[in-house]
C-alpha cells in the first residue's frame, strides 16, 4: 500500500473532525482530508485541488507553533462567554483544540521532526493520531542529513528509537507502506515534557555526521506492521467512539495499549 492510501485510510478509519499536516509541498497528502484543517510549508506550491476548509501557513512549523494560539482556525479559539462565566477577562483566554490527525512530513532532519511532535503533542491527547512519513529509508544514502539522492528521507527514522527511548508511555507502530514507511504514534499526553527537556541531549547523541548508521532491522523493515492489519484492526471504532465521547486518558489509554500491543515497537 502507498503513503497516500494509507493517509487517505487514515482519514476513514479515526474519523477525524480536525487535521493538522507538516509539510505540503504540492497538496497531495492535504487533499484527502475533507475536515477543517491546518498545513505548514514555508515554500508549498500547491496544484491540486483541496478540497477541506483549511487555513494554508506559508512559514516553518516552528515559527507558526510559537504563535499565539496557532489553532484558531480550528475549533475553538477565543471563547469570552465560557470566559466571563469564569470570572475572567475575555482577552487572552482560549478554549483549547485537540488535534484528532497529524501529519508530520516537513524538514527531513531528526531535530526538526523531534520539535514537530514536541509541538503537535501539545495540541493533542491520548486518543490523537499523530503519523510521521519516511520512517523506513531504504539505504544509507536515502538516510544521509546531507541530501544527494533524489528520494530523501533523511534521518528522522531516529524518532523511532528516541520516542521508544525516551516516552514508553507513548505506543509506536511502524507501519510497512510504499515507498519509505511511516510510524503512526498513539497516547500523546499534551502534560509530557521529557522531550523537551531532554532535547539538548538527545540532539548531542543523535546528531551525528554521515554516513548514518541505519539499524539493518530499519533497512530490513523487520518491525513493521502491512498497512491492511492495522488499518482492519479492531481498536479503531472503541477509539473514535471514546474520544467523541470525551473518555479520559485513564479510562481510554490502557484498553487501546492493550489492543496495539501486537503492532507496536514501542509503549
Ligand atoms: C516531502 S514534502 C511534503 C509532502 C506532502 N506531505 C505529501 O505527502 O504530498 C516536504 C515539505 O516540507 C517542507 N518543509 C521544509 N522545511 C519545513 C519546515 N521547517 N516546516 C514546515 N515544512 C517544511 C518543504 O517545503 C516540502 O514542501
Amino acid at each position: 500500500m502507498k503513503r497516500h492510501e494509507f493517509l487517505r485510510d487514515l482519514h476513514k478509519v479515526t474519523a477525524n473532525r480536525n487535521y493538522l499536516e507538516i509539510g505540503v509541498n504540492d497538496g497531495r497528502s492535504l487533499k484527502l482530508s475533507r475536515v477543517p484543517s491546518i498545513a505548514i510549508d514555508p515554500a508549498f506550491k500547491v496544484v491540486t485541488e483541496i478540497k477541506c476548509d483549511v487555513h494554508l501557513v506559508k512559514a516553518t512549523s516552528d515559527d507558526f507553533f510559537a504563535r499565539e494560539n496557532p489553532l484558531a482556525h480550528l475549533r475553538g479559539g477565543r471563547h469570552p462567554l465560557r470566559n466571563l462565566a469564569r470570572g475572567r477577562s475575555p482577552v487572552g483566554y482560549w478554549k483549547r483544540t485537540t488535534l484528532d490527525l497529524s501529519f508530520i512530513d516537513g524538514m527531513h532532519l531528526f531535530e526538526y521532526a523531534l520539535r514537530d511532535f514536541i509541538n503537535v503533542e501539545k495540541h493533542s491527547d491520548w486518543a490523537s493520531v499523530i503519523v510521521f512519513d519516511d520512517m523506513l529509508p531504504r539505504s544509507v544514502d536515502e538516510a544521509a542529513r546531507d541530501r544527494h539522492t533524489n528520494a530523501w528521507t533523511g534521518d528522522v527514522y531516529k524518532l523511532v528509537e528516541i520516542l521508544n527511548r525516551h516516552r514508553p508511555d507513548l505506543v509506536t507502530v511502524l507501519v510497512d507502506t510504499e515507498p519509505t514507511g511511516q510510524l503512526v504514534v498513539f497516547g500523546a499526553d499534551p502534560s509530557n515534557t521529557v522531550l523537551k527537556d531532554k532535547y539538548d541531549e538527545i540532539i548531542a547523541e543523535f546528531e551525528v555526521p554521515d554516513p548514518q548508521k541505519v539499524p539493518e532491522t530499519i533497512l530490513e523493515r523487520v518491525p513493521a506492521v502491512r498497512p491492511e492489519t492495522l488499518l482492519s484492526a479492531g481498536f479503531w471504532r472503541p477509539l473514535v467512539r471514546a474520544r467523541n465521547i470525551g473518555a479520559g486518558r485513564s479510562r481510554g489509554l490502557p484498553p487501546l495499549r492493550r489492543a496495539l500491543a501486537e503492532y507496536a515497537v514501542g509503549g
